[in-house]
């Protein structure tokens, strides 16, 4: 999604922009640019594409100057364009804009603009902010931001510079992440973390309807109410290794094969001393679980497939009611809920718009709320009032693979928790469990041994239009997973069905032209999985199962196998996600697609 950048100091400032806007390459974008405030001037470059392309921009055309902001667009509002791409101007220049987010009231508020004989350049929401601006600006940039922000809806961070008040940068949040970096005689801001990464270690979170006035040696920050609040800088550990693919062709790749590790590390983090340890922002006491009826997980893509194995598992093990919403969804329905509810979120970037407002209509319902998240002090997990760290490290690849088998985990951790809580299991076999859990890293290594053989397996599928993903009982979701991790790096459809629904619809589209993807590994629901796949073959359809080594049978039916080890089937999701990662990594890859950033897709999404 968008990315924001500034920087005031010494150095070259559209180097310093174009290296921040590099590190957030990664969350997907459509367009880009800088301005930075030369003199009595502002010089603008902005173009759709690549930011190779802006860069070849500033080096036909160098910027000088020591204040500058840049971003990377993700088109919402107009096409991406290079008119529409970030930094926007108001009517003289004077002032410049980047914002991510959306401003639900642009429309009126241009149609306001234009009778004040305000000229539009763009299509899109943003313009009317430098606009706005112009029209509050009396000497005062801060004064100015801050009347503006009042009459601003939606959700948005915006960083902007003016000639007429020139030598600061003001930094406005409400909505979408903003962080300011602090220098030596020189200062930061970025919306994600990454950005600052070779920079500083010193951060300050700029928080809801807070606004930032920014100069080379000094950072304050201001309500909206144009009252000064201390911050203290926080310290955080951005490490430059983050942003290097470590030797693989793609960060997804990497990733994909990380996960042991993670798990592995997730291990040692969260069993001490022989017990389940959540984590520092994991403060529920014994009597608030005890006290707990009904569970809502609530999330998006990825995460909600985490969230929906995560149903199994806590109704299975901790016997507690589970229910699992989309959030989008999840915002909106005004479900039924009591003091006993828990609302659970999930989200790797801890940003997403979607689950943010899930918590936040949770807290207006003074319900608890617990979030699993991968990125620390996140938005989400700062406003929830407990938080499990899942630990992955950092995802970089848009399609989500270690966020998600490190969110089961802990969702799973967390099932072992609430049932030795609720007595539905005793403390000898919540430690058989987890000495089962300590030998599904060596597993995993095992199924990611086979990355060879299920890139020769791609190989076969390349020209498939269409894809089913079949599984039933907690691999359900997996399909669910499996299928959009093929549709959204490969382009090609994908749908994941539990696999006993296919008679009832899905069975239409079987023949020799719709491979079936399916998870059929030793469980509960293997026969009926196998009666299910059994109904493929007999409408030609092509299998590519996932199975448990030994299994002889499945290979009558499958046109390949995929052989896992063996594993219990509560846990078998972390399992099963690595072949259709890989499959889905080598489809993508073959086919020449940017798999770390596909098309019309952004690492977090930060608007509704
Ligand atoms: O950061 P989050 O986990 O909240 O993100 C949720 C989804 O946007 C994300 O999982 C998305 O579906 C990925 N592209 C999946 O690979």
């Amino acid at each position: 999604m968008c990315g924001i950048v500034g920087y005031i100091g010494d150095k070259d400032v559209a180097s310093v922009l174009l290296a921040g806007l590099w590190k957030l390459e990664y969350r997907g974008y459509d367009s880009c640019g800088i301005a930075v405030l030369n003199g009595g001037e502002i010089d603008l470059r902005k173009t759709t594409g690549r930011l190779m392309q802006l860069q070849e921009l500033v080096d036909k055309t160098p910027i000088s100057g020591n204040v500058g902001i840049g971003h990377t667009r993700w088109a919402t509002h107009g096409e991406p364009t290079s008119i529409n791409a970030h930094p926007h101007l108001d009517c003289k220049s004077k002032i410049a804009v980047v914002h991510n987010g959306i401003i639900e009231n642009a429309y009126v508020l241009r149609e306001k603009l234009i009778k004040s004989m305000h000229i539009f350049k763009s299509n899109t929401d943003t313009e009317v902010i430098p606009h706005l601006i112009e029209e509050n600006f009396q000497g005062n940039l801060l004064d100015a931001v801050i009347k503006s922000m009042k009459e601003l809806e939606g959700s948005f961070a915006i960083a902007v510079i003016s000639v007429d008040d020139p030598g600061k940068i003001i930094a406005a949040r409400k909505g979408s992440p903003l962080i300011i970096g602090i220098g030596e005689n020189e200062n930061f801001i970025a919306s994600d973390i990454p950005a600052l990464a070779g920079h500083t270690k010193k951060i300050i979170i700029l928080e809801e309807g807070q606004v930032s006035l920014i100069t080379q040696n000094d950072v304050k920050v201001y309500n909206l109410d144009g009252k000064e609040i201390k911050k203290e800088p926080e310290k955080i550990d951005i490490a430059m290794e983050i942003l290097d693919k470590k030797g693989y062709p793609h960060f997804m790749l990497k990733e994909i094969m990380e996960q042991p590790d993670v798990i592995r590390d997730n291990i040692k983090d969260k069993w001490t001393n022989n017990s389940i340890n959540l984590g520092e922002k994991f403060k529920m006491s014994s009597s608030e679980l005890a006290s707990i009826t009904r569970i809502i997980i609530q999330a998006c893509g990825t995460s909600w497939h985490a969230g929906y194995v995560a149903k199994y598992l806590l109704e299975d093990i901790a016997r507690i009611h589970t229910e699992i919403d989309i959030s989008s969804e999840f915002r909106y329905r005004n479900p039924v809920v009591s003091g006993e509810t828990l609302v659970v979120a999930v989200s790797q970037s801890g940003e997403t718009a979607d689950t943010l407002a899930g918590v936040r209509e949770a807290k207006a319902k003074f319900l608890k709320i617990l979030s699993f998240v991968n990125v620390r002090n996140s938005t989400i997990a700062r406003e929830s009032d407990n938080a499990i760290y899942i630990n992955a490290g950092p995802e970089i690849g848009v399609a989500s693979t270690k966020a998600y088998t490190a969110e089961i985990f802990s969702l799973y951790l967390f099932s072992l928790y609430l049932a030795r809580i609720k007595w539905t299991l005793g403390d000898n076999i919540v430690e058989k469990r987890i000495n089962k859990l300590k030998e599904l890293p060596d597993k995993m290594e095992k199924v990611l041994e086979k990355k060879g053989e299920i890139e020769k397996i791609s190989e076969k599928y390349l020209s498939a239009k269409n894809f089913l993903f079949l599984g039933r009982g907690i691999n359900y979701p997996s399909a669910l997973e499996g299928a959009l991790k093929l549709k959204e790096i490969s382009y090609i459809h994908a749908t994941g069905y539990p696999a006993g629904e296919m008679k009832h619809g899905p069975i239409a589209l079987i023949d020799e032209n719709t491979p079936v993807f399916a998870v059929v590994t030793n469980s509960s629901v293997y026969d009926k999985m196998m009666s299910n796949l059994e109904e493929v073959k007999a409408r030609k359809g092509r299998i590519i199962a996932i199975a448990t080594e030994g299994d002889e049978r499945i290979k009558e039916i499958a046109e390949d196998v995929i052989y896992i080890p063996d594993v219990d089937e509560e846990i078998s999701p972390i399992l099963t996600a690595l072949p259709m990662q890989l499959f889905a990594y080598y489809v993508a890859a073959k086919k020449g697609y940017d798999v770390d950033k596909p098309r019309n897709l952004a690492k977090s999404v930060t608007v509704e």
